[in-house]
Parts: structure tokens; C-alpha cells; sequence
């Protein structure tokens, strides 16, 4: 078997890297192989609280929810593959998705990666005919150059509250909802 197993006592690394040592940029569905990667994304994030901690089994039960993009980095002298960006959708009705755990590595940001990765998400809410998707987030300028509008939390149905129960912010979450209507008539 290919896919390294994680011990418990194995550090997942953040890797640090320069914008330049960055080549071919591909977005594409998540596979096995990738979640240490998506894991050292998310929690460095997640350690200054801009978004939720994700364990590895968390990633390993949701893969196929997950979009990652890989590039390849020039480290010393050879070129690694490297996990610099994900998202998911995550299907919660015959109506309503979300997006969750989207994180684009530091060296790649401002150049477009999460615009195409949130684009890419929204085309599958499309193709699986699910009508509006939804996030909340810190970012709101970011959502909004998406195209995703302010939207009431209270008008979120009650199966949203079960994964936000879970959050250590519940019971004083600073984040904004955002709605995109996938399906506009
Ligand atoms: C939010 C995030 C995914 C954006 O990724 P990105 O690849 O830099 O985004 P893009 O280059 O596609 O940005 C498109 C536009 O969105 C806006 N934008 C991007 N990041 C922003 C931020 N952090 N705050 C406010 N607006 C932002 C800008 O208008 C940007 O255009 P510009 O670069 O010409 O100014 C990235 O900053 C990130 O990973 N942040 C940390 C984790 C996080 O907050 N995730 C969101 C959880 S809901």
C-alpha cells in the first residue's frame, strides 16, 4: 500500500515556500494521499482561529467532498508535490450545500486560486442540481467577489446547526453567513 499511515506521534509539517519555487498550479478531486497535506493547510489556519481544525479522520470520511489544489515545488534542488489549496461541498438537503475548510497556502494567495476553487464547487453544486450554497466565514470580501451575498443565518434550516454545534465558537460565532444561488432562474 502506497498511502504512508500517520502514527499518533507523527507531526503533519506546514512546508514553507516561496511563491517563486511554485510550478503548475492543478485543481482536481482529493484522493487518500492528500489529506496530511490538507490537514497541515487547514490547521495552520486554524491555529489563529480563521477557520475550524480538521483531524484526519474528519478528511479521510468527507474525501470525496474535497477539492485540493497540488503544485509542485522546487525544494532544495528537486520538485516536491505539494497541497496548497482545498475546499469542500458538503450536501446537507436536496436544497442546500456548503462550503467548508477553504484554505489556500500563504504563498499562493492573490492570484486567483481560491476564486477558481470556490468556481469549481459551485459548478459541482450545479451539476448535482442542489440550488443554493452557503459559508460562513471571516472572509465576507473574498465570498462577495464570488458572487455570495449576506444571508440571514436564521433562515438556515435546523440540519446546519448540528455541524455548528460542534464548533468551540456556538455560542459566540463571529463568522458571516453567505448565500450563492447556484440554479438562478
Ligand atoms: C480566503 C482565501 C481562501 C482567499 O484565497 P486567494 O487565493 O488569495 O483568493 P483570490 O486570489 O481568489 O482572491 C480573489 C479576491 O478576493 C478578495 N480576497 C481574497 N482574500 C481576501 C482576504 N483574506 N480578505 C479580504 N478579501 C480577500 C480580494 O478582492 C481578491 O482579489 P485581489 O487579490 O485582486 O485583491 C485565502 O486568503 C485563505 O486561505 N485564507 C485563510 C483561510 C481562510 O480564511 N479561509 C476561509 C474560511 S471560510
Amino acid at each position: 500500500m502506497d498511502v504512508p499511515l500517520i502514527s499518533h506521534s507523527e507531526q503533519v509539517v506546514f512546508p514553507e515556500f516561496a511563491a517563486q519555487d511554485i510550478r503548475d498550479i492543478e485543481i482536481r478531486s482529493a484522493k487518500a494521499c492528500d489529506v496530511h497535506g490538507m490537514s497541515a493547510l487547514i490547521n495552520h489556519y486554524a491555529a489563529s482561529n480563521v477557520m475550524l481544525a480538521r483531524g484526519p479522520q474528519y478528511l479521510f470520511q468527507h474525501l470525496q467532498d474535497y477539492l485540493v489544489a497540488t503544485a509542485r515545488v522546487r525544494r532544495a534542488d528537486e520538485l516536491k508535490e505539494y497541497v496548497v489549496g482545498c475546499a469542500a461541498l458538503n450536501v446537507l438537503w436536496a436544497d442546500l450545500a456548503e462550503v467548508r475548510s477553504l484554505a489556500v497556502h500563504p504563498s499562493c494567495q492573490h492570484s486567483g486560486l481560491g476564486a477558481r476553487i470556490v468556481r469549481q464547487l459551485i459548478e459541482r453544486c450545479a451539476a448535482l442540481e442542489i440550488p443554493r450554497v452557503f459559508c460562513f466565514t471571516l472572509v465576507d470580501k473574498f465570498f462577495a467577489s464570488c458572487g455570495f451575498v449576506p444571508f440571514s443565518r436564521e433562515l438556515l434550516p435546523a440540519i446546519v446547526w448540528a455541524e455548528c454545534s460542534k464548533c468551540p465558537k456556538f455560542y459566540h460565532c463571529d463568522e458571516i453567513s453567505m448565500v450563492y444561488e447556484v440554479l438562478k432562474k
